[in-house]
């Protein structure tokens, strides 16, 4: 089987991940919840797992990294924690349902919310943000790159608008983090929201948020943290202020683990393999009759996926067949994208997603293209 679903999760994980989950099964105590060797070994990674986070994503403190199941969990708490009723937000279209249905949310709650339009290729105007501010703007949610397109947001101009007119920056890093450099610092970001199971490489039910100095949430639950047990409030410091009950512990070793496999590789190293092949893929089948690929292929930068459709035969049949005839994993449908889709116009039909990740090859990529070809010929 070929695997080209890594947009979804990230598969196979380095051998590494699935050992010291093992170990961390066996080994760990609750971290935070005692200072036996056994709750103290799993601490100890829990911090270092955070530790290698901010140095990824440039959040200056190992304890402003608070552990969420993923990055809609951290997304969630980011629009709920940040902004309520009478909050003006601007976000695209560009987005996932993890960043819409809080902000759809929020809006039934009494808040504001304004997206920068998408055109028919996929692409948004940045004068736009700029056209959507009022005065009582709070702050931009949006995704660092389309799950469904592969195009990329240029963060560090959203950031810089952020900073010219005061308003926190939450960034949706679920398809970036461990692909894209990512700098909160140097690109004006005020929150990270990632996952750890898709370019991090790590296992699902891990992610979190980076939360940058100064930035005041509001903690989305609330419960034990192992401190300060008889106060009535959730604790007021980072990282327990945003994390409430027993961490996935097990999981976070898992994800210790991708990180050092991920960091003796190299995010770069990683990107431009990934890029290769996903530009390899692009290049064989853009031409093919029948065949429309979407998202800015002029674009240096992109994430990794390849999404396309088949004359106007309906997505799922597609992805379908290329599984039962060719043995290749993709992904058909909405994507939970249903903002990009409609600017597409391809809402009834969906389209069909290819997502390479590290340990795909030349040889997988030019496979998935002679499967469009044939399929194409037969339309
Ligand atoms: N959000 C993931 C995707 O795009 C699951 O497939």
């Amino acid at each position: 089987m070929i695997y080209l679903d890594n947009a979804a999760t990230t598969r196979p994980k380095p051998p590494a991940v699935g050992q010291a989950i093992l170990a961390a099964l066996e080994g760990f105590g609750n971290s935070g919840r005692g200072a036996h060797d056994e709750a103290l070994t799993a601490a100890r990674t829990v911090y270092d797992t955070r530790d290698k986070l901010a140095t990824l994503f440039g959040c200056g403190s190992a304890e402003r990294v608070c552990f969420a199941l993923n990055s809609t969990e951290a997304l969630n708490a980011a629009v709920t924690g940040l902004f309520g009723p009478g909050d003006h937000v601007i976000s695209t279209d560009r987005e996932h349902n993890s960043v819409l249905r809080p902000l759809y949310r929020l809006e039934a709650q009494g808040g504001e919310v304004d997206f920068v339009p998408a055109d028919r290729q996929g692409q948004i105007d940045y004068a736009d943000f700029e056209k959507l501010l009022k005065p009582n703007t709070k702050g931009v949610v949006c995704t660092h790159a389309s799950n469904l397109t592969g195009d990329v947001t240029d963060i560090g101009r959203v950031g810089a608008f952020c900073r010219a007119h005061g308003l926190l920056l939450v960034l949706d890093a679920s398809q970036t983090a461990g692909l894209l450099p990512i700098d909160m610092a140097a690109q004006g970001v005020d929150v990270v929201c990632f996952t750890g199971h898709k370019s991090l490489y790590g296992p699902q039910g891990t992610g979190g948020m980076c939360v940058g100095e100064g930035v005041e949430l509001r903690p989305f639950k609330v419960g034990g943290t192992g401190v300060q047990s008889f106060s009535e409030i959730q604790p007021t410091e980072y990282p327990t202020r945003m994390e409430a009950g027993t961490l996935n512990g097990h999981g976070i070793a898992g994800l210790n683990a991708a990180l050092d496999w991920l960091n003796e590789i190299g995010v770069d190293a990683v990107r431009a393999h990934d890029s290769a092949l996903a530009r390899r893929f692009y290049e064989r089948v853009k031409g093919l009759p029948g065949v429309v690929v979407y998202g800015d292929w002029t674009a240096e930068v992109r994430a990794p996926i390849v999404t396309l459709n088949l004359g106007d035969r309906d997505s799922a049949m597609v992805s379908d067949e290329l599984e039962r005839r060719f043995h290749i994993a993709t992904r058909p449908g909405a994507h939970c994208a249903p903002r990009l889709h409609r600017a597409l116009g391809t809402q009834e039909q969906g389209a069909v997603r290819f997502s390479f990740g590290y340990f795909n090859t030349e040889a997988e990529a030019d496979e998935a293209a002679a499967a469009v070809k044939t399929m194409a010929e037969e339309l």
